[in-house]
């Protein structure tokens, strides 16, 4: 029986949630994020024990091949994010036309987009393919140097957007160190490229979320990897999804102090739509643990950085918050200490969600090329509400 009596019979029963919440838009052996329990699993390997053992390279090859990588696999595997790192000069030239407010999100979308029509290899892909799986080859190689160059380009237009010249990759570096002195032109201490790792390692991938999806969406129709991309880039820049951390920063340092951290919550539950940034998530009913290793980086960083106040800020923010929606099962998630570590690190802060880019290109392009060999286009459907048998009027009679 159609809920819309009068309107149009719905042929199927569906009861899918706003925001399609409650929808399976597939299997995935990739990563799991276990709300209830606050758990966030790549292949098995909680996440915690990723940050601590593992590097980025390592998990980006756990999130593309399914293992994590002999000794000789992953050294040929950081060689040849090695050699993918450069981006075309005509690419360098598109970005430093873009206006000089153009968002950082926005250029590394142009730039993303820009770089694929600098690869031969998505000709390949695009043309007649006998099937989807005869390109996961080839997409695959597409896909280790989207993550060496995603980093490249943000660099770039970390640099661009400071008036400063570019600066060639680093070949003696690892991806995180290189990226690092690609932005601020010096080799970085070893604390401080740690703390990035792991920072991307803690965003590598989270379950099927707005980018991810959007990325899922645009590759089933079997666009390349470079549009699918840049799509996700574009969803991610919301701030409802990635860009929470920069407004989260700007509220802080607005803040008066830890005594004006009680004002500060009241005002964002009765003024901002009843939200507080960098809190509350779609599949986390429990503390996000990617919140709580920012949590203990935010105090080291903060302490070396003389930024204790702002520390003290976040965390009597964190305490009102946590009193004053307690029983909603509402909790700090990955933006609320994220901005602070970044900051503390000297990070310009519309930067913030480009590094997230950075990291999650790598979940992005796993999860897209685990659809792949067995692609179906994503077409879901909407309920009509609307009229049904109006006849068109000319001009003169509307
Ligand atoms: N502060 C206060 N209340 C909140 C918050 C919050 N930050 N987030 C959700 N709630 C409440 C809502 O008011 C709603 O209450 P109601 O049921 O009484 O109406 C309930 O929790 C459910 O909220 P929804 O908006 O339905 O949750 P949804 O899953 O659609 O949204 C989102 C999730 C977008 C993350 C939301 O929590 C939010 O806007 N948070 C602030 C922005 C933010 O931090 N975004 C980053 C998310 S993490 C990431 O993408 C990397």
């Amino acid at each position: 029986m159609s809920e819309y009596p009068g309107r149009v019979e719905w042929p199927i029963e569906a009861k899918i949630g706003r925001g399609l919440e409650g929808a399976v838009a597939g299997e995935t052996a990739i990563g799991y994020v276990d709300g209830q329990n606050g758990r966030l699993i790549y292949r098995g390997y909680s996440v915690e024990d990723l940050c601590e053992h593992s590097t980025f390279e390592e998990v980006s090859y756990l999130l593309l091949y399914g293992d994590l990588p002999t000794a000789a696999q992953l050294d040929a595997f950081k060689r040849e994010l090695v050699r993918e790192r450069k981006i075309p000069g005509e690419v360098i030239d598109i970005l430093r036309k873009l206006p000089r407010s153009t968002h950082p999100m926005s250029a590394l979308q142009v730039g993303v987009a820009a770089l694929g029509g600098f690869d031969r290899e998505t000709d390949i892909v695009c043309g007649p393919l006998k099937s989807p799986a005869d390109a996961l080859p080839s997409e695959t190689r597409i896909a280790v140097r989207l993550i060496a160059k995603v980093a490249t380009v943000a660099a770039v237009v970390a640099r661009i957007r400071a008036g400063r010249r570019i600066v060639d990759p680093d070949p003696t570096l690892d991806h995180t160190a290189n990226f690092i002195k690609m932005v601020t032109g010096e080799k970085p201490e070893p604390f401080t490229a740690r703390v990035l790792d792991v920072s991307l390692i803690l965003h590598a991938d989270h379950g099927m979320n707005a980018s991810t999806f959007s990325a899922m969406v645009v590759h089933s129709s079997l666009a390349d990897l470079y549009g699918t991309v840049a799509a996700a880039i574009a969803s991610l820049k919301g701030p409802l999804h990635g860009g929470a951390n920069e407004r989260v920063l700007n509220d802080l340092l607005a803040i008066d102090g830890p005594q004006d951290a009680r004002r500060y919550v009241e005002a964002c539950l009765s003024q901002r739509g009843g939200r507080v940034p960098g809190f509350g998530h779609r599949v986390y009913k429990a503390y996000d643990p990617r919140a709580r290793v920012f949590h203990n980086y935010a105090r080291e960083l903060c302490r070396r950085s003389g930024k204790k106040q702002l520390l003290a800020t976040a965390e009597a923010v964190e305490q009102e918050a946590l009193k004053r929606l307690e029983g909603r099962n509402i909790f700090p998630n990955v933006d609320f200490y994220s901005g602070l570590v970044y900051h503390a690190m000297g990070i310009e802060t519309s930067m913030f969600t480009v590094l997230f880019a950075l990291a999650r290109v790598s979940g992005w392009v796993a999860r897209v090329l685990e659809y792949l060999p067995n692609n179906r286009i994503f077409r879901p459907r909407a309920v009509y509400t609307g009229a049904q048998s109006l006849s068109w009027k000319p001009l003169s009679e509307r």
